[in-house]
């Protein structure tokens, strides 16, 4: 594929992805309606929310595309700085304590739910993580001599 029909193909497909994001959302706003259940509404807000930021997130891929990158002030270069240094330490102690909360739990049978929730958060302060381990490539690789 040329250039051009790269960035034509992930346009549409992102677009289509997006359209799929404010159907979840609809349908977990929908659900929440028919329970009361804290777990399952919970869960709901989950998928509402992810749906949320996965079609936020997807319309600012769209404009890297179109664009190229987007504009970062420098003061938003300073505290993306402050973001990764400050964050960063925070998961890293939040996975511990998880991790350590998860191995007290063994891997015999019971603690089903506590064990699938233990798991869950785990999972989600490692994204978390992931997520701020990649924002700094992204910072160094567009400002490769710090700032
Ligand atoms: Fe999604
Ligand atoms: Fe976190």
């Amino acid at each position: 594929m040329s250039t051009k029909e790269t960035l034509e193909f992930l346009t549409e497909s992102v677009q289509k992805w997006q359209k799929i994001e404010l159907a979840s959302v609809t349908m977990a706003r929908k659900s929440k309606e028919k329970t009361d259940n804290p777990l399952l509404l919970i869960v709901l807000e989950i998928l509402e929310r992810d749906s949320e930021y996965h079609h936020r997130l997807q319309q600012v891929l769209l404009e890297a595309l179109e664009n190229g990158t987007l504009p970062l002030k420098p003061e938003d270069v300073g505290l993306l700085s402050d973001l990764i240094d400050m964050h960063h330490k925070v998961e890293k102690d939040v996975i511990e304590i998880g991790r350590s909360c998860r191995g007290a739990l063994g891997d015999q049978g019971g603690f089903v739910l506590p064990k699938f929730i233990l798991d869950y958060l785990i999972n989600d302060e490692e994204k978390h993580d992931a997520l701020l381990d990649g924002l700094a490539k992204v910072k160094s690789g567009m400002y490769p001599y710090g700032g």
